[in-house]
């Protein structure tokens, strides 16, 4: 191991949690300058929890619904993620949608995965957003988040082509495995900064 320590991340789900396997396990390698202390989940079932127990790592959920309003759920997790000491958040699939008072507490250190070339199509539905504007390239972007939807700067980007016959389906399928790689990719270069 080299001589810088690893920055403490953790990771929020809202289901299956492929980006979050897929950072789980690039996290194993020895020089990999981020260690997975948390997964923490807003949906009490979500896939993703388990799997993450599989491999080793804490994961809890704190589910949004128990909570009366958004700020008291945001409380629970920063609170959470301040006990477990943690540097770097890495959304994957979280579906919860993060206000500036806890964007500001963490201004700088929250990433996100979103399945379109910001800044196109930010919010839902990005493949089949891609097919009806015709276009023939499609992506995904790892950005800062901040205090407006899908907006942060970008840290990295990957595309793939839009083939004729594609569907929303087989684009989302074709693009996760491209996300698979893209954000343990874009955590390294974060975590190698902090
Ligand atoms: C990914 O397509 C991600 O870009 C989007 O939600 C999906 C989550 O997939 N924000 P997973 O839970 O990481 O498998």
């Amino acid at each position: 191991m080299g001589a810088h320590k690893k920055a403490k991340t953790a990771i929020l789900i809202s289901g299956r949690g492929s980006n979050m396997i897929s950072l789980i396990e690039a996290a194993t390698d020895p020089d990999y300058p981020a260690e997975i202390s948390l997964v923490i989940s807003n949906i009490a079932d979500a896939a993703g929890l388990e799997k993450a127990r599989t491999k080793g790592v804490s994961a809890m959920a704190i589910p949004h619904r128990d909570y009366s309003n958004r700020r008291s759920f945001e409380k629970a997790l920063h609170k959470a993620l301040s006990l477990a000491n943690v540097e770097i958040i890495c959304c994957a699939g979280f579906m919860r949608i993060l206000s500036p008072w806890f964007v500001s507490r963490w201004a700088g250190r929250i990433l996100n995965i979103h399945p379109s070339l910001l800044p196109k199509y930010k919010g839902l539905n990005t493949h089949q957003r891609a097919l009806d504007a015709g276009d023939d390239l499609h992506g995904c972007t790892v950005h800062f988040v901040d205090e407006k939807l899908d907006s942060g700067d970008i840290i990295l980007q990957d595309e793939i082509s839009i083939l004729t016959d594609d569907t929303a389906e087989s684009l989302a399928a074709r693009l996760l495995s491209r996300e698979n790689t893209l954000y343990p990719k874009a955590l390294r270069k974060i975590a190698e900064t902090i």
